[in-house]
């Protein structure tokens, strides 16, 4: 694998850079800025060697202008400035794009009949934004996601700081899951009793559509890796074996301290980014890894080459923070959210796809599937006003709670010690109550929804409104 140098960076940006041709002063004034060409994603079906088995059918993806038909490409994106993408469907159903974690206005969220018609096949559609947060984020189509995602759909976004601190390397690691047969082939993308309970795993592992790859990185460098869970049910238990690895930021967001990772649970949607100082000498290998589960798995390697650089992650500045608003905690309403098993009965056909069971709900009611009449917000919020999702698990699973459109902060938990982390995406254990905190300033609908893609599907989903 390719050595991922400053220089090589450099490079990537300035092809990156070609998107925001037309960004002049105007910024500077208050005016808003020129929209940029879009970037081409194309939504089409390919195929890919995953295995040993050979090449793998039916894999979804989107290719890029140079019409790679390979893993999702890497968006980058740069804070404050605008950003625009053309999706162009040439799958045989519909699709979307959601852009996972970014604060962005409604039209451009991709969730079909809530912000935006459906993509079908032979049309396109145009977003355009401006990211107004730096850090690790991901896409992933808002319909049909069992299908679409599982068998491909899962793409890394990286919004640029230019102010942030430098790095001798740095490397993006897409990680997900493939439910494939002995031959290499999909097998039924979920089991019902799975759906009820964890979800259903796949059973081929991969970062960036690779088994254990291995990267280099110059030795005793400091390397920025950057982590997505973009699997659609699977929760990793992360640990770096060979080398000293800092959290640096968790969701996008920098963490108000660093820390040193060791079994940190990051579930799906989620993204890490660490700070890894790599061993000093040539050769040496370092191992991500994840325990969660019986026998530790390898993720993915790194190996040192060249002669130490000798740097120190002490030295590494800090991490600006995004520009979230903080929520007036004496003002805040409260707004109870209960996460529980259903028994009732909801599912209605959508051309986004149902499974065709409902075996969870939000505050008892099964969300039916994306529909024209969905049922009622969870709450009505107003414009600029605080509010504190009290979040309840009473469910014996763990569940990652993605809200659209606004990021939060974590302020306390019934179980646990917490840091005050902003994210979009909160990881709820078993019988945990949790406070997330947030400013409402992002006005439409909203979803709220389990990130465990068979959970989502079968009633784990709500949204709210804010007017
Ligand atoms: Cu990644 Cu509706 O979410
Ligand atoms: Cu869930």
């Amino acid at each position: 694998m390719p050595l991922l140098t400053r220089r090589n960076l450099l490079k990537a940006s300035a092809v990156a850079g070609a998107y925001g041709v037309g960004i002049g002063i105007a910024g500077k004034f208050g005016l808003a800025e020129a929209a940029p060409e879009p970037q081409v994603l194309k939504a089409l079906k390919t195929q890919a060697t995953l295995t040993d088995a050979g090449v793998t059918k039916n894999i979804m993806t989107w290719a890029d202008a140079q019409g790679g038909a390979a893993m999702p490409p890497v968006l980058r994106m740069t804070k404050g400035k605008p950003y625009a993408a053309r999706l162009t469907n040439t799958l045989d159903e519909p699709t979307t794009i959601h852009w996972h974690g970014l604060r962005i206005p409604n039209k451009m969220d991709g969730v079909p009949f809530m912000t935006q018609p459906y993509v079908y096949t032979g049309d396109s559609f145009d977003y355009a934004f401006t990211p107004p947060d730096a850090g690790t984020f991901w896409y992933h189509p808002h319909c049909n996601t069992l299908a679409q995602m599982g068998q491909g759909m899962t793409g890394v976004i990286v919004v640029d700081d230019p102010a942030d601190p430098t790095f001798d390397s740095e490397v993006v690691l897409n990680l997900r899951d493939w439910r494939l047969g002995g031959d290499g082939q999909f097998i039924a993308a979920f089991r019902p009793r799975d759906a009820a309970k964890t979800g259903t795993y796949g059973t081929v592992r991969t970062a960036n559509w690779h088994q254990e790859p291995q990267y280099d990185a110059p030795a005793g460098g400091l390397i920025r890796l950057r982590i997505a869970v973009t699997d659609v049910t699977r929760i990793f238990s992360l640990k770096m074996e060979g080398a000293e690895a800092t959290v640096i930021a968790i969701d996008g967001n920098p963490v108000p301290k660093r820390f040193p990772l060791d079994l940190l649970l990051i579930g799906p949607g989620q993204r890490l980014d660490l700070a890894v100082r790599m061993p000093d000498s040539e050769g040496a290998v370092a191992t991500l890894e994840d325990i969660r589960g019986t026998t530790p798995k390898t993720i993915a390697k790194l190996r040192s080459v060249g002669t130490s650089l000798k740097r120190n992650v002490g030295d590494l500045a800090a991490l600006a923070e995004n520009p979230v608003a903080k929520a007036d905690l004496s003002s805040a309403e409260k707004i109870s959210v209960v996460l529980s098993a259903t028994a009732e009965n909801a599912p209605v056909d959508s051309i986004c796809g149902t499974l065709g069971y409902s075996f969870w709900a939000i505050n008892k009611v099964p969300w039916p599937g994306d529909t024209s009449d969905p049922t009622a917000p969870l709450s009505e919020l107003k414009l600029g006003k605080s509010y504190i999702l009290q979040l309840e698990n009473v469910t014996p699973h763990t569940h990652p709670i993605h809200l659209h459109g606004m990021s939060f902060t974590v302020l306390s938990s019934s179980t646990r010690e917490v840091m005050p982390l902003v994210t979009d995406t909160y990881l709820v254990q078993p019988d945990e109550k949790v406070q997330l905190a947030f400013v409402a300033d992002n006005l439409g609908d909203w979803l709220l929804h389990c990130h465990i893609i068979e959970h989502q599907k079968t009633g784990m989903t709500s949204y709210v409104r804010v007017v």
